[in-house]
Formats: structure tokens, sequence, C-alpha cells
């Protein structure tokens, strides 16, 4: 258990927060759309809606971005409310813990702040229901007082916009979900969005990096610019002390390979969750819980953290009687896909 956590605190490729990210990722944080790189769609529907209510003065509609941890959610979030010029108050589902930390954030908002909860598929249930009146209304209902002598008044709010960010939007309940005027998505990145993402931070950053070496790191970055950024910062340090502070090819492919990160961005946990399951279950169907036993690691960060990226490359699939691993996996890894040992008609989806 301890090896994994270890392997969990250490793996640079997750696309979660990892320490030292924080101080990273505000500093090149772009503060305006028109320096966001990437996720065009869900750019251009929000500049659209934040131009709009600004022309009638109102607050934004509320949000809801969802998509894999990584994409740039928080800085979406930050960049909305710096274009409508209000504060954002930033915060996250498990941390309201009791009705009254949500009333005491919601009644210290200022008219038409932004109010951005991350994870918000983990707002317990109670705290969620003085979400909804405060979202469609404006309104809190607040009962003072237990039995015969409780009270009852109502709280008005200041105008706010909620942004929720989450990467289950399936786990938020309907009449959450429908209390947002706008659902975004937001996708992985593609290679070259990723090269000028850390050519942008490098710049930021003062490191000299040429296009190469950004190539290289855009293309192991797994579509997540948090990542991209990590493996900036760890090419850095190559560069740095072996070739005279230029993060070129060399200084990239150094790093990324003293990472145990393979061509693909794919880590060694990446390779063990699918060597395990053509190892051990033939290469599926395999239950997510059965997974999660063999390789010890949580079926929520398999879920989230590990299976997303698979997916989008074809090494993995979910079929209604487990995962799958593809010929296409069988052939990173090394191993001869056999078409007699019936994988093939589990595929046959
Ligand atoms: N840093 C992290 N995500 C970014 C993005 N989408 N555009 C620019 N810089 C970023």
């Amino acid at each position: 258990m301890i090896e994994n956590e270890m392997d969990f605190e250490g793996r640079l490729a997750a696309p979660e927060y990892i320490a030292g990210d924080n101080e990273i990722e505000n500093s090149l944080r772009p503060k305006q759309l028109s320096e966001y790189i990437g996720q065009s769609k869900a750019k251009e529907n929000l500049a659209i809606y934040i131009q709009a209510a600004k022309l009638r003065g109102e607050p934004l509609d509320h949000v809801l971005l969802y998509g894999p941890p990584g994409l740039g959610k928080t800085t979406l979030a930050g960049i909305v409310a710096n274009e409508l010029g209000v504060n954002i108050r930033i915060t996250s589902g498990p941390a309201i813990e009791k009705q009254g930390d949500l009333v005491a954030i919601l009644s210290n908002l200022e008219n038409g702040d932004v109010l951005f909860i991350d994870e918000i598929h983990r707002l317990n249930r109670t705290v969620e229901e003085i979400l909804y009146p405060a979202m469609e209304d404006g309104k809190i209902d607040i009962i003072i007082g237990k039995g015969p002598s409780a009270r009852s008044f109502q709280l008005s709010l200041p105008k706010f916009t909620l942004i929720g960010a989450t990467t289950r939007a399936g786990q938020i309940s309907a009449p959450l979900r429908d209390r947002f005027g706008v659902i975004l998505r937001l996708e992985m990145y593609t290679n070259e969005e990723l090269a000028e993402i850390v050519k942008r931070s490098s710049r930021i950053l003062n490191i000299p990096l040429d296009d190469e070496g950004a190539g290289l790191i855009a293309s192991r970055s797994r579509g997540t610019p948090r990542i991209a950024n990590r493996l900036l910062k760890r090419s850095r340090d190559f560069a740095e002390v072996k070739y005279e502070g230029v993060i070129n090819k060399s200084a990239a492919e150094e790093a990324l390979s003293s990472m145990d990160i393979d061509e693909l961005g794919l880590d060694a946990i990446d390779r063990r969750l699918l060597s395990t399951m053509i190892r051990n279950y033939n290469g599926g169907p395999v239950g997510l819980e059965t997974i999660s036993a063999a390789i010890g690691e949580e079926s929520v960060t398999i879920e989230d953290v590990y299976e997303p990226y698979l997916m989008q490359i074809g090494f993995l699939a979910r079929t209604p009687r487990g995962r799958c691993v593809t010929p296409a996996g069988y052939k990173h890894l090394g191993i001869e896909f056999n078409n007699d040992n019936n994988n093939q008609q589990k595929l046959d989806l």
C-alpha cells in the first residue's frame, strides 16, 4: 500500500495536483480568454455569453465545466471572472461540510461575483439543497432553532455566478445539473496546442526551449496542460545541469526517460495496469474492482486518472462486461495479440 501511495505521489504523469504545482500553475495561468490556448468551442461560447451578460449588465448564467482533471477548469473560471471584472471565490465540494459553511460563503459575495466550486459532484446533499434556491432565486431559507420554537427566515443573497467543475458529470444530481444555464465539456488538448502552451510557459519562466523539445514534451503529456508544464519543469533541470540551460530534444528525452515516461506519455503505472490485465485476465473483459485490487489503486483513481487517456489513445475499451485491452494496447507493450484467445470477439462491440 505504502509503495503504491508513493508511486502515486511521485507520479509525474498524473493529471491530479502534486506538491509544487500550485506555485507554477498560478504564475502560468492565462488571465484572459485571448491568452488561453485550445478548447476553442468552450472559449467561443464563453466569449459570447460573457459579452452578452456585460451588455445586459447582468451576472453570467451559472456554468458547469466538466472533463478529465488537469485541463484548465480552474484557469477558465479565473478568466471568466477577470473578463467580467468581478472577484472569484474558489472552494471545492469536499471543503463545504455544513450548510452554514455555504451560507457564509454565499452571503459574503459581492454583487456579480463568481463562486467557483471544484469537484462539485462531491457536495453533500444537505449543502446542495441550499444551493438550489440560491442559484435559482438568489435566496436561501434559514431555520434557526429546533422543534416548536424553530423560526425560519429568508436571506437575500448578492447576485452571483456559480461555476461548478467536475470530472464526473454523470455523478451530478439532476436537480443541480438542471440549474446550470451553460454546460461545457473540456476536451483533451492536441499536441500542437500543448506545444504552444509549453512555449508560452517557457517564456514566462524564462527557460529557453526549442521546437523539438517543445514537441517532445507535448507528445508525452497525455493531452493535459498540467502534465506538460510539470514535464517542462523537470526538463529544465536536465537542461541546466547537462545542456547549457536550453531544453532541446536531448534534455527533454533524458528527463522523460528518467521518469519512466514512454513515447506515448504512459508511465510505469499505466503500463502495469495494461500488463496486469493482459497477463492475469487474458486482456479482459475484467471488472474495475478486480483491476483495482490487482494493481492496488483505488477504483475512482483508475476511472478518473488512468482510464480517460488509455481510452483516448485506444488502448483500453469499456464494455458492458468489463474493461478490455485492445490490440493496439498489446502492441504497445510488445505482447502478441492472439486472435484465437477470443479477445477478438470480446472487442467486437
Ligand atoms: N496553461 C495551462 N493551460 C493553459 C491553456 N489552455 N492555455 C494557456 N496556458 C495554459
